[in-house]
């Protein structure tokens, strides 16, 4: 019996700490009322951090404050520029110390529809991303324990954690939290592209077409790896991972996919990242090595390593390959797929307010 009674208490205690956990996420004048372009696919939210305004404006905060790196000089707004649509325009980023990585910072657009992050896939959410650059000593160089007591004892931010989560005994997981909460709303639509999408055909000067066509046919193979939807301009959703041909057999032991899986037959495969707001991302590719565009579709075009993983929309067509290398295509096509590629920018999303640093004036 006794027994029971303990079991009993237990229970009701968990129902009454869950009770009280409901009761502050549902505060309705605190929700965020997340828009959606009604053409976007369906969004996956996770059920453990739904979004509130407290939390997204404490996220922004966050992700614009070197507070979260060891000697408060670098903010993740440092390696991502919202000029550059949150990526940033140097090969390698430079972290606390002047420590540099061999990896191109990535863009932070619409990942309220993506389940992978990083180049190589090792983060499965946003949640858990955010703490990665913390912890990383070629970036902030700082322990995530160490953020959460310096927050805690922050008259700015003990407050605001407090209405946000419900507590100002701030934890790694309440930061990981607020910071995935304002990338969630980080999105892109504005486009050119997007005028055209909804069906006004006009939005497009010829060569913008033509482009277009390329990319979303057989001749240019893209839409194939980057279409999703049509709308996205990422990865399609069942197919995250892709060789692309960018490195030989020796360069891409152990890079990409296959780091998280261990897998030769992953080797060299790669996050198929959007390709929206492509004009102001670059430098370009996992390891930033095209300086633009024209680079890029060079290297489409003719330079392909036909490695033992490279992706079946490539090797389809053999003789292709063999003959030019790539796709073939002649400059003409080239500079159609770059402008279409530049309708696909939207200064809409580089000026909106509500993605700015709010500590500036
Ligand atoms: C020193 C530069 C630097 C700092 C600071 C930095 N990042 Fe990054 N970020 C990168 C690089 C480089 C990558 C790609 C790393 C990789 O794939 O291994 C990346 C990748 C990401 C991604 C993955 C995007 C995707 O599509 O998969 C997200 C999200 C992100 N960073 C958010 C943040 C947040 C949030 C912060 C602050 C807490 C931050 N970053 C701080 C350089 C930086
Ligand atoms: C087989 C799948 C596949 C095809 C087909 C493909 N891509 Fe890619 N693309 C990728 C992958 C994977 C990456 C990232 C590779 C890396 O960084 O190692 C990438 C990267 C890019 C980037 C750089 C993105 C950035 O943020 O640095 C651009 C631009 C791009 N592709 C455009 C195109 C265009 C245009 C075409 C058609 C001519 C095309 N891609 C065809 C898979 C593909």
């Amino acid at each position: 019996m006794k027994k029971f009674a303990v079991i009993g208490i237990l229970l009701l205690s968990a129902m009454l700490i869950m009770q009280a956990c409901v009761e502050h996420t549902a505060n309705p004048d605190d929700t965020y009322d997340f828009q959606t372009p009604p053409y976007f696919p369906k969004i996956v939210s996770p059920t453990n951090n739904p979004l509130t305004k407290s939390g997204v404006s404490l996220g922004r905060m966050l992700f614009y404050d070197p507070i979260l790196s060891q000697d408060s000089t670098i903010s993740c707004s440092s390696c991502h520029n919202i000029a550059n649509a949150f990526a940033e325009d140097k090969r390698y980023s430079v972290g606390v110390g002047g420590a540099t990585g061999d990896i191109n910072a990535m863009a932070i657009i619409n990942l309220a529809w993506q389940q992978k992050f990083f180049w190589n896939g090792r983060a499965t959410s946003l949640e858990e991303q955010a703490l990665g650059p913390i912890n990383n000593p070629l970036e902030m160089h700082e322990t995530s324990e160490n953020v959460a007591a310096k927050l805690s004892r922050s008259k700015r931010y003990a407050p605001l954690f407090k209405q946000a989560f419900g507590s100002a005994n701030v934890t790694p997981e309440m930061i990981g939290k607020a910071i995935s909460q304002f990338e969630r709303i980080i999105v892109s639509n504005q486009s050119t592209y997007d005028k055209f999408y909804e069906i006004q055909e006009q939005a497009f000067t010829a060569e913008e077409y033509a482009g277009f066509r390329i990319f979303f046919t057989e001749r240019g193979q893209c839409f194939h790896c980057h279409g999703a939807n049509g709308t996205l301009l990422a990865h399609n959703l069942d197919t995250i991972f892709r060789n692309n041909g960018l490195l030989t057999d020796q360069e891409m032991i152990g890079k990409g996919l296959s780091f998280v899986t261990k897998k030769t037959t992953d080797d060299g495969k790669f996050k198929v990242p959007t390709l929206r707001n492509i004009e102001l991302t670059g430098p370009y590719m996992h390891d930033g090595r095209f300086a633009t565009l024209a680079e890029l579709m060079d290297f489409y075009s003719s330079g392909i390593k036909q490695n033992a993983n490279l992706d079946i929309n490539f090797t389809k067509s053999p003789e292709r390959l063999e003959q030019y290398g790539g796709l073939g295509l002649t400059s003409i096509e080239k500079q159609q797929v770059i402008a279409f590629l530049k309708t696909l920018t939207d200064t809409a999303f580089t000026h909106n307010p509500a993605y700015q640093n709010p500590f500036k004036k």
